[in-house]
């Protein structure tokens, strides 16, 4: 499938690396709205089957609303148009291709919703962004096919408050200042992971290798993969992790990786015959590394421990984390482990405590970063939702979950650096066959709840953190 795009504003470099530009070619048409520009790309679905047309008599349905995407400038929608009604608590019924249209209309000031796009789906599938638009500004929106407006799921996205429901999102603030630096990070890419692909490929390699194609194409030289690089941990598994990872570049030069509860499932004790080790012979257990992003400070810890999904950090790592943090404690430090770390996150979490970090290993780790206060933020992958986690320690960095990248929601999280604040913003790779995979993953967990969970909340996807980031110029 290739994707298709209409622009009528340029792509600055920031408006790009904000998370909001898509490929390729096709047929789009994009109505500008009063005011900023709009501009609209969307999946031509040359690539994957192509659904059958509606016959007279079908009560074709208009579902699947998901607003994955707020950027500053641009909000992402995606939907279905399917034969019949569906739960989201069985397979999906075939869809029907179908028109799509955005209508958008500022909401802080009286504007009628206006059709900023349109497109044409022969899969039935839609993909759009909308870009140009005003940063911390209200909008309503509606999608539609058919004439219908697109709705949310049963209850899939059927949340209170959500934008899905409300048709009604407000897009982040715009960090003042210069922009500075993008962070891409992924987390949970299974690779090895069983289940159906939409074609021959496995279907994690299809999520790995677009994300990393996608991440490059936006022009971002590193990306960090947070855990579970591996589902079960095998010999097999690390050597297609290495030559997947090869396209993107060089192991710690271009790629980074932090190690995760199943990278650990094929070593039946902490000293068996490590699979990632052999071949990544630098990447031992319980190991941290750092590197210099310009600037920026970025610290890897290993949270996992063999044949266990509990974290735990090591004294010795621990002792280590301490002696790079104190070598400049001031300095703006992004550090990222596999495993959630505060109270708020064991509350927050399926599995609690138990499933996460160790609550004495987390209190020790706090305290190295109270005395370090230049660490302002700390990814966590592992659950495979996104969560924003206070600390527990007065002045702690902002703690965070981040969504999968292979499993559903399926994509990779953008850390935007500007002077005055940074943005965290989750995204797809937008191409057709990540896209329809990821649409058909949405069903194939624990009758939907896996979905549910996992899709987060708008607040906790996509945020704009204000904070003193000058140092990093
Ligand atoms: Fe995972
Ligand atoms: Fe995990």
């Amino acid at each position: 499938m290739s994707m298709s795009e209409t622009t009528t504003s340029p792509i600055t470099r920031r408006s790009f690396l904000t998370g909001s530009a898509a490929l390729g070619l096709g047929v789009a048409t994009s109505l500008t709205l009063p005011g900023p520009q709009a501009s609209a790309a969307t999946v031509n679905d040359a690539l994957i089957p192509a659904a059958p047309k509606a016959a007279a008599g079908d009560s074709v349905t208009v579902t699947d609303l998901e607003v994955m995407t707020v950027t500053p400038t641009s909000i992402t929608f995606s939907w279905s148009t399917f034969k019949e009604p569906h739960t989201d608590h069985v397979l999906p019924n075939e869809r029907v291709a179908s028109d799509g249209e955005v209508w958008l209309a500022r909401s802080d000031v009286k504007q009628p919703l206006r059709c900023v796009h349109k497109s044409y789906s022969k899969s039935g599938f839609h993909y759009v962004t909308i870009r140009g638009l005003k940063p911390n500004t209200m909008y309503r929106f509606e999608c539609r096919s058919f004439g219908k407006k697109a709705e949310p799921g049963l209850w899939f996205t059927n949340i209170f408050n959500e934008p899905e429901v409300t048709g009604i999102l407000t897009t982040l603030a715009q960090p003042t200042g210069k922009y500075i630096q993008t962070v891409a990070i992924a987390n949970d890419i299974h690779l090895g992971k069983s289940g159906d692909s939409i074609n021959s490929t496995p279907w994690s390699e299809i999520m790995v290798s677009t994300m990393l194609a996608e991440v490059k194409r936006r022009g971002i030289p590193h990306i960090f993969i947070n855990g579970d690089l591996c589902d079960h941990g095998k010999l097999e598994e690390a050597k297609d992790l290495k030559r997947i990872l090869s396209a993107f570049g060089d192991y710690q030069k271009d790629y980074y990786m932090v190690r995760g509860n199943h990278d650990g499932f094929g070593m039946p004790t902490p000293t068996s015959f490590d699979p990632i080790q052999a071949v990544f012979p630098k990447h031992k257990l319980q190991t941290c590394w750092t590197m210099d992003y310009g600037k920026l400070r970025v610290l890897g810890i290993d949270s996992s421990w063999p044949m266990t999904n509990s974290g735990f950090i090591t004294d010795k790592q621990l002792k280590d984390i301490e002696r790079i943090l104190m070598q400049d404690p001031q300095r703006p430090t992004l550090v990222m482990a596999h495993h959630p770390v505060t109270e708020d996150a064991a509350r927050n979490t399926v599995g609690w405590r138990p499933f996460i970090l160790d609550k004495d290993d987390s209190l020790r780790l706090q305290r190295i970063f109270q005395k370090a206060p230049g660490v302002f933020f700390m990814a966590a992958g592992h659950t495979h939702r996104a969560h924003r986690d206070a600390p527990d320690l007065p002045g702690g960095p902002q703690f965070a979950q981040f969504c999968a990248s292979t499993p559903f929601p399926g994509g990779f999280t953008l850390m935007d650096i500007y002077e005055g604040g940074y943005t965290v913003t989750f995204h797809r790779a937008p191409t057709a066959q990540a896209l329809q995979q990821v649409s058909l993953s949405r069903y194939k967990q624990s009758l939907g709840y896996y979905g549910e969970y996992t899709i987060s909340r708008m607040h906790d996807r996509c945020f704009t953190v204000k904070r003193d980031m000058s140092a990093l110029r």
